[in-house]
C-alpha cells in the first residue's frame, strides 16, 4: 500500500512541478463544438531512427546565423507527412517502422483572441508523444487512441510559431497494448490537430443525458473553467421547450434534473437528436444530443423500456483499400455504410476508442456503441503505472464521449488470463469510468468458455464477471477450436443470471476462393460460410444470449499473420474483403440479423 502512495505522490510532483507540463490536461468537453483553427495539413518530418532527436535539440528549429553555425538537422525541405495519418501508409520505408519520428510545423497566432484562452488539441498521437512550443517542452502524452490537449493562451508568439512533437509508436511491456496484438501497429499524428479559443471564463465540461430509467427527466452538470458560485447557465433544448437556468455552486458546478415531456427516444430504428445548447454568460457550446433509457434486468437489456437483441459487428479503425488508419469523416461513412448494410444495431469498436467522426456519425445512423482500451491479451497487471496509465486513457475515453447517447458499453479488458493483479486491474478500470459516468453498462470480453466433458456443457469459471453488467465471450468454434458436439448440441451455461453477448466469432476466408468446404485450412468461403451456419445453430442453445457480434466486418492488416498465399500480413476474418467485396458468409449474417430485427420489433 505504502508503495502505491509514494507512486501516487510521484505523480502528483511531476505533474504539479511541470505546471502540468508533463501531464496532458482536462479535456475540454465537445471540442468540435468551440472555436478553433484546424492544424491538418502538410507537416515536415525528420525520421529518427536512433532516437537522437531530442539531444540535438531538432524541436528548436534552429538556423545557422553566421558563418561559423551549422546544424546537423533541418524541418525545411525534408520529408513531409499529412496529419491527420498514420506514418506506415504513407510512406513504403515506414510501413514497419518502430520508433521516433519528429513532426515539424509553424503556425500563426489567430486574430481577435486577444480575450481568449487557447489550446492545442491532439485528437490521438500514436503511440506516446512530448509536445514542445517554440522550443519548450509543454506536454506528453501516451496512449494512441485518445485525444489530449495543453493551454498555450501564455505561450504564443505574436507572429510564427513553431510546433513540434516528438512521436514514437514502439511497443514496450508496460504499455496499452503491450508488446504483440493482432493490428498493424500504425505510428502518427493520426487525428485532428485544432488551435482552440475558449473565453476566458468558459463552459468546460457538461454531461446531459436521459434519466437511465425514466424518460421524463433530462440531468444536466455544467462544469465552468473558474470555481465560481452564482453564476448563471443556462441549458435549452427548443424542440422541448426546455430553457432552464442553473446556478453554480462555489467548485463552479451546476446541476439540474429537468423535466420533460413527449421527449422521442433515441433508438437504432429512430436515432432522434436534440439541439441542445449550453450557455453561460461568456459562453456558449450546441450540440446534438439524443436522449435514451439503457438498463440490465436479469438476463434482458433494456433500451427504452423493451428488451433488445444486440445486432452487433467490430470493425478495426483501419481502411483496407488504403492500408491504412482511418480518421476522417469520409472513412467513417465507407465504415459504418458496410455496417449498416449487413443489418446490425450495435458496433463493437475493437479494440481502441475511434475516431469521434466515427462515433458521431454511429449515433446519427442508429448504432448503440461499445468502446473499449486496448487491455488485449498480455497486459503487464502487476505494474502499478501502466495501471494508473490504463485508468487516464479510460477516463479520456469516457470523459470525450459521455454525451453520446449511441454509447452503450465501457468494455473494460479483451481476453485477459484469470489472476489476482487483473482483478485488482478492471476493478480500478472500471472505478475510473464510473468516477465519470456511472450510466452506461460496463462490459469484458473473455476467451475462458471450455467444454466441460462432466456436464457436457460450455462453462466459464471467472469471478471478475461480478463486478461486470454484462459478460462477453469470445469463442471461435470451428476455427480454433474443433466441435466437441454438434452444434445443435452445444449447450451453454455462462454467465447465467447476466445477458451475454458473444463478442467475437469467426474463421478466416480469402474472397473468391471456393469449395473445400470441410477443410479448414482452404481459407475458403465455403468452409467460413459453413462455419457461420454451425455457430448461429450453436446460439440458438445459449439461453441468456442477448447479442452477436461476428469477428470482424472488413479483412484486416496484422503482423502475425504469414500466409503469402491468402495476400499476406492480412487477418482475413472478415465478412467484406479488403477490397470491399462481400463473402458468403456476409449473406448469412445478413439473414440471420433480418430475423433478429423482426423478432425485436414484434416483441415491442
Ligand atoms: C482474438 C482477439 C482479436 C483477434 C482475433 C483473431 O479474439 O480479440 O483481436 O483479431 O482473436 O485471432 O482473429
Amino acid at each position: 500500500m505504502k508503495q502505491r502512495f509514494y507512486l501516487y505522490l510521484l505523480l502528483f510532483v511531476l505533474c504539479g512541478m511541470g505546471g502540468g507540463r508533463l501531464c496532458a490536461q482536462e479535456l475540454l468537453t465537445n471540442v468540435y463544438g468551440r472555436h478553433y483553427v484546424s492544424l491538418n495539413g502538410e507537416w515536415n518530418v525528420i525520421v529518427d531512427l536512433y532516437g537522437q532527436g531530442r539531444r540535438m535539440q531538432v524541436y528548436k528549429n534552429r538556423k545557422p546565423t553566421d558563418n561559423k553555425q551549422f546544424y546537423e538537422y533541418s524541418f525545411d525541405r525534408g520529408l513531409i507527412l499529412n496529419v491527420p495519418g498514420d506514418w506506415n501508409s504513407q510512406m513504403p520505408e515506414l510501413k514497419y517502422y518502430e520508433g521516433t519520428v519528429w513532426y515539424g510545423r509553424y503556425f500563426q497566432r489567430p486574430a481577435n483572441v486577444e480575450d481568449e484562452r487557447l489550446y492545442l488539441y491532439f485528437g490521438a498521437v500514436s503511440y506516446r508523444c512530448k509536445v514542445y512550443l517554440n522550443g519548450e517542452e509543454i506536454a506528453s502524452h501516451e496512449g494512441g487512441f485518445t485525444p489530449f490537449q495543453v493551454e498555450v493562451t501564455d505561450k504564443l508568439a505574436e507572429g510564427d510559431n513553431f510546433l513540434a512533437l516528438e512521436v514514437n509508436n514502439t511497443r514496450t511491456v508496460d504499455a496499452i497494448p503491450a508488446m504483440s496484438f493482432d493490428w498493424w501497429n500504425y505510428g502518427g499524428i493520426t487525428r485532428d490537430v485544432m488551435l482552440v479559443s475558449v473565453p476566458q471564463v468558459h463552459i468546460a465540461d457538461y454531461f446531459v443525458q436521459l434519466d437511465k430509467y425514466r424518460k421524463d427527466v433530462i440531468h444536466a452538470t455544467v462544469t465552468l473553467s473558474e470555481a465560481k458560485a452564482h453564476q448563471t447557465v443556462q441549458i435549452l433544448i427548443p424542440e422541448l421547450k426546455v430553457r432552464t437556468t442553473l446556478e453554480t455552486d462555489m467548485n463552479g458546478v451546476a446541476q439540474a434534473s429537468i423535466p420533460v415531456k413527449k421527449l422521442q427516444r433515441w433508438s437504432p430504428e429512430m436515432p432522434k437528436l436534440y439541439d441542445v445548447s449550453v450557455v453561460s454568460d461568456q459562453d456558449r457550446v450546441d450540440e446534438k444530443i439524443g436522449f435514451r433509457n439503457l438498463y440490465v434486468k436479469g438476463e434482458n437489456i433494456y433500451l427504452n423500456g423493451h428488451p433488445v437483441f444486440l445486432r452487433s459487428i467490430s470493425f478495426h479503425e483501419e481502411i483496407p483499400q488504403r492500408s491504412g488508419r482511418a480518421f476522417s469523416e469520409t472513412d467513417a461513412v465507407m465504415l459504418l455504410s458496410e455496417a449498416k448494410a449487413l443489418g446490425a444495431n450495435m458496433i463493437r469498436l475493437a479494440h481502441y476508442p475511434q475516431n469521434e467522426y466515427t462515433v458521431r456519425l454511429a449515433e446519427k445512423m442508429g448504432f448503440l456503441l461499445w468502446e473499449e482500451i486496448p487491455i488485449w491479451q498480455g497486459i503487464d497487471f502487476k505494474n502499478d503505472a501502466t495501471r494508473l496509465k490504463a485508468g487516464n486513457m479510460i477516463a479520456e475515453m469516457v470523459q470525450r464521449d459521455k454525451n453520446r447517447c449511441a454509447l452503450s458499453f465501457w468494455g473494460i479488458a479483451n481476453e485477459t488470463a484469470t489472476s489476482e493483479p487483473r482483478n485488482e486491474f478492471l476493478k480500478y478500470m472500471k472505478k475510473r469510468c464510473v468516477e465519470i459516468d456511472s450510466t452506461r453498462l460496463i462490459v469484458a470480453a473473455f476467451d475462458l468458455v471450455f467444454f466441460d466433458r462432466q456436464t457436457q456443457k460450455f462453462e466459464m469459471n471467472d469471478t471478475i464477471t461480478n463486478i461486470l453488467d454484462v459478460v462477453a465471450v469470445n469463442k471461435y468454434m470451428g476455427w480454433y477450436h474443433d466441435w466437441p458436439v454438434s452444434p445443435d448440441k452445444a449447450i451453454w451455461n455462462v454467465a447465467s443470471g447476466k445477458p451475454l453477448i458473444i463478442s467475437e466469432f469467426g474463421g478466416e476466408a480469402l474472397y473468391g476462393k471456393h469449395g473445400e468446404a470441410e477443410k479448414k485450412s482452404s481459407w475458403s468461403e465455403d468452409y467460413q460460410a459453413q462455419l457461420y451456419k454451425d455457430n448461429l445453430k450453436m446460439f440458438e442453445n445459449i439461453p441468456n444470449l442477448r447479442g452477436t457480434s461476428p469477428w470482424i466486418l472488413f479483412d484486416f492488416r496484422s503482423p502475425f499473420r504469414f500466409h503469402p498465399n491468402q495476400g499476406g500480413e492480412w487477418n482475413r476474418k472478415g465478412l467484406v474483403s479488403d477490397q470491399g467485396q462481400r463473402k458468403k458468409a456476409w449473406y448469412i449474417m445478413n439473414e440471420y440479423y433480418k430475423q433478429k430485427r423482426l423478432e425485436d420489433l414484434s416483441n415491442n
